[in-house]
């Protein structure tokens, strides 16, 4: 253990541990290696003083530049606000079809009207925004109330049978309920109905008299709808309730008036306009 033994074969001192014969060599560290660690050392000592590292009692020792990860998060965090509301601000104040045409500001808002959707709207308008019965596909180009930005932006501002005193408003009579039409005469109107999208149902002048009568105001002569009115479209096969002939006959006796909430006072107004920009983009707008 104690006198040093030179190993045969290499010539290098051996450390005197020996397992079955085989004996441990005593090789120095390699010179990289021990410059490498005390540069490590110097830097180690240094680096004490600069940056936040001793626990005192009741504080902990700063560093002399005083730099914390926590400051620094919170000035980027600081600067992510400030480039935002500069955002925020320039969608407050910008009209649609300004925001629409500048990249930065559309990008901005489409993405911000993305997250507010998913937000606000999904429930009702599914996640895709594709509707479900009662609740309008916002992806088609077909508009109940109209798909240019401006439209589209009134009726987020004010809803549809909501409580603001310029929501759009318009309820289609209760026919059976009401006692505007007989059973007989709903029956008659709703083959009528179904001929305007479906060419093998055949109807007559009589029912189409009906139909002109109690329909047309707000439904258009030709059933293609009348926006101000935003009475549906009843030619074409999209549509907000369903198709069958029962769902027609009771939306005809009994009528709907779903409700799309009023969302000015509910959301800011660049989050509305951003809403906007993003349901326009969606595919249908106009
Ligand atoms: C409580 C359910 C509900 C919520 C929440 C809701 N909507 Fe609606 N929305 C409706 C209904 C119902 C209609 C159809 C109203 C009608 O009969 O005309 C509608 C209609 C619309 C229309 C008009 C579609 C057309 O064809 O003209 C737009 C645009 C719209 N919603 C956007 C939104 C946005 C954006 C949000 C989120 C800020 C939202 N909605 C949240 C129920 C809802
Ligand atoms: C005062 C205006 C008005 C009149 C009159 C009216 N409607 Fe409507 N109709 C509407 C509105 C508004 C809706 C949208 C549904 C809702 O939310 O109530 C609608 C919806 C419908 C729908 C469902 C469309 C869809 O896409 O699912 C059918 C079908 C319909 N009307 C048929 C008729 C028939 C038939 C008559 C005449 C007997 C008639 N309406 C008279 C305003 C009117």
């Amino acid at each position: 253990m104690s006198e040093k033994e030179l190993d045969n074969v290499t010539g290098v001192e051996t450390t005197g541990h020996e397992w079955d014969g085989i004996k441990e060599l005593n090789n120095p560290m390699p010179r990289w290696w021990i410059y490498t660690f005390i540069v490590c050392c110097i830097w180690g000592f240094i680096y004490q003083f600069l940056y936040p590292s001793w626990p005192l009692i009741n504080d902990y020792y700063k560093g002399y530049f005083n730099e914390t990860q926590r400051d620094i998060i919170g000035a980027e965090l600081k600067a992510i606000a400030r480039d935002r509301s500069v955002f925020t601000e320039r969608i407050k104040d910008a009209d649609l079809v300004t925001i629409r045409n500048d990249n930065s500001m559309f990008e901005f808002a489409q993405a911000g009207g993305k997250a507010a959707f998913g937000d606000n709207c999904a429930p009702c308008h599914g996640t895709g925004a594709a509707g479900f019965v009662g609740y309008p596909n916002l992806n088609d180009d077909e508009w109940i109330w109209g798909g240019s930005l401006d439209e589209i932006h009134y009726t987020i501002s004010f809803g549809v049978r909501g409580v603001h005193e310029d929501t759009r408003l318009n309820d289609m009579p209760a026919f059976l309920r009401d006692e505007l039409l007989t059973k007989q005469e709903i029956d008659d109107v709703t083959t009528y109905v179904q001929s305007l999208s479906d060419r093998t149902i055949t109807s007559n002048t009589a029912a189409q008299e009906l139909y002109i009568d109690n329909c047309s105001t707000c439904h258009g002569e030709d059933g293609k709808g009348l926006r101000e009115f935003g009475a549906p479209d009843l030619t074409d096969a999209i549509s907000l309730y369903v198709t069958d002939r029962d769902s027609i006959i009771d939306i005809i006796s009994y009528s709907r008036g779903g409700v799309m909430p009023t969302w000015r006072g509910r959301l800011d107004e660049a989050t509305i306009k951003s809403l906007a920009i993003y349901v326009h983009t969606l595919g249908g707008g106009e």
